[in-house]
């Protein structure tokens, strides 16, 4: 493993008016024996006034935090990536390397194997868990060469959306776990400590052979749904039509069944709130953790009322002098609508990014759920335990065996149908019962998305920091 640390470029990139100035060390190979590698390389880059001894924000060279996103989406191979504008709303804005170089911090940009990479002889090399172990190797690697790098390798902040904030989280509960490490020698990875300061996770795709009952418990009873279904043109550019229809029968009892084994696995969590209540749901998934669950929700509205937003015509939400007092459940739901149908992510016909997810080196689709394997349209297999375990950060939260960062900041937007609201609200609630620093909202009018508040995460991490 080497790291020639006189082979950098020197950069400026503008955005209307504001330009930055950076070192760039592209290409770096982070592993020995690589399966890919075009996706097991990362891209670091820093402010080059830190070579000219500058001072950013009060960081320095030797002290500036290391941002570490990544660009891994519906767990399909995450690119290489760089300071570079991308769409918002339509607007062309600056992307979260641009910002984070602008505000002082180093970062370490990973590509990231995906479940459907495959080598010469046709054998899968990015199923689960690749996308973690690349992740981890790539944290390795940079404390390996720590003495070379700029940045502060104990202040790394790891950053995804999605099934990029699941890796995110992953990194953040997984830390120096045994589980990971026959995975990480066979990549040569280097022998390092691959723990993180601290987690930033937009929406995660997690906890995912429980996610399906969440889904079905917070969706119940919608059994209309309404998706945009990608088809790619010729030259390889997605283009979106909408897909409207109603749940089948059959999808309606699972959506049933499903939602009745939710109530025995949270109250099995023995989540507690702040005050010391521990929240729970009875049979039919009403009780303390449902209405923890709606305050989530209101205080989202409430923040967005303090920012002057009209909430008025949101006909489930109770308002009086202007503060969000109660809300209806299923009529909020019905208004966010519903996406996936029943499982939402084991599907019986094995069609979902979860079931190619959980594949194997030789087995492209597999299932990860007892109820989708016993009700399996194609009488798949099932993944291994552990493999299903090396994917939920849920796991490894009470582990002691797992370093888990000390800091966490969870974002997962109010009107999300990607996963239940219920999975990101779980392990926030977790991690804090087991005495970690957690951020958690679900901001208002926000689908599933991420780095939508730059200014705001980098202000949650100057103060961890600090
Ligand atoms: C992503 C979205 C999904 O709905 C899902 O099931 C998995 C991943 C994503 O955007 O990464």
């Amino acid at each position: 493993m080497k790291f020639d640390k006189e082979n950098y470029t020197v950069e400026k990139y503008t955005f209307q008016h504001e330009t930055i100035e950076f070192r760039a060390y592209r290409n770096r190979v982070y592993v020995d024996k690589p399966v890919s590698e075009e996706f097991q390389r990362m891209n670091v880059f820093a402010p080059e006034g830190y070579f000219r001894g500058e001072s950013i924000n009060g960081y320095t060279i030797d002290t500036a935090p290391i941002f570490m996103p990544n660009q891994v989406g519906g767990y399909m191979p995450g690119k290489l990536d760089e300071p570079r504008c991308t769409l918002w709303k339509n607007q062309e804005v600056p992307n979260s390397i641009f910002r984070a170089l602008q505000h002082g911090y180093v970062v370490a940009a990973p590509a990231i194997r995906g479940r459907v990479q495959q080598n010469e002889t046709g054998e899968y090399i990015g199923k689960a868990p690749a996308c973690v172990v690349d992740y981890k190797a790539a944290v390795r690697y940079l404390r390996h060469f720590a003495g070379e790098l700029p940045g502060d390798v104990e202040k790394i902040i790891t950053n995804g959306t999605s099934a990029g904030g699941a890796l995110s989280s992953l990194m953040g509960a997984t830390g120096n776990h045994s589980d990971y490490e026959s995975y990480l020698e066979k990549i040569g990875a280097a022998d390092e400590r691959d723990n993180i300061f601290a987690a930033s996770c937009y929406c995660p795709i997690i906890n995912l052979e429980h996610a399906d009952m969440a889904h079905e418990w917070q969706f119940l009873g919608v059994n209309d749904y309404y998706r945009m279904h990608m088809q790619m043109d010729e030259g390889g550019r997605p283009s979106f039509t909408p897909e409207d229809g109603m749940m089948s029968e059959q999808q309606i009892r699972v959506s049933e069944e499903l939602a009745k084994q939710f109530p025995e696995y949270l109250n099995s969590l023995v989540l507690k709130e702040k005050n010391g209540n521990i929240l729970e749901l009875d049979k039919d998934g009403n009780g303390s953790f449902k209405e923890y669950m709606k305050r989530v929700v209101l205080k989202s509205a409430q923040k967005a009322m303090d920012a002057g937003i009209d909430l008025s015509d949101k006909k489930w939400l109770e308002i009086k002098d202007k503060k969000a007092v109660g809300m209806n459940w299923y009529e909020y739901v019905k208004n966010i609508t519903r996406m996936k149908t029943a499982p939402a992510f084991d599907a019986l016909s094995m069609d979902s990014p979860e079931n190619d997810l959980f594949g194997s080196r030789n087995v492209n689709l597999r299932h990860f759920t007892e109820y989708s394997k016993e009700n399996s349209l194609r009488t798949g297999e099932l993944a291994e335990e552990l493999v299903i375990k090396m994917m939920n950060p849920m796991d490894y939260v009470d582990d002691e065996k797992a370093v888990k960062a000390p800091h966490w900041r969870i974002r997962h937007g109010e009107c999300d149908r990607d996963t239940s609201l219920a999975i990101s609200a779980m392990l926030a609630l977790k991690l804090e019962n087991a005495g970690l620093d957690v951020d958690y909202h679900s901001p208002w009018n926000t689908p599933h998305a991420g780095d939508y508040d730059l200014e705001e995460l980098f202000a949650w991490i100057d103060e961890i920091c600090g």
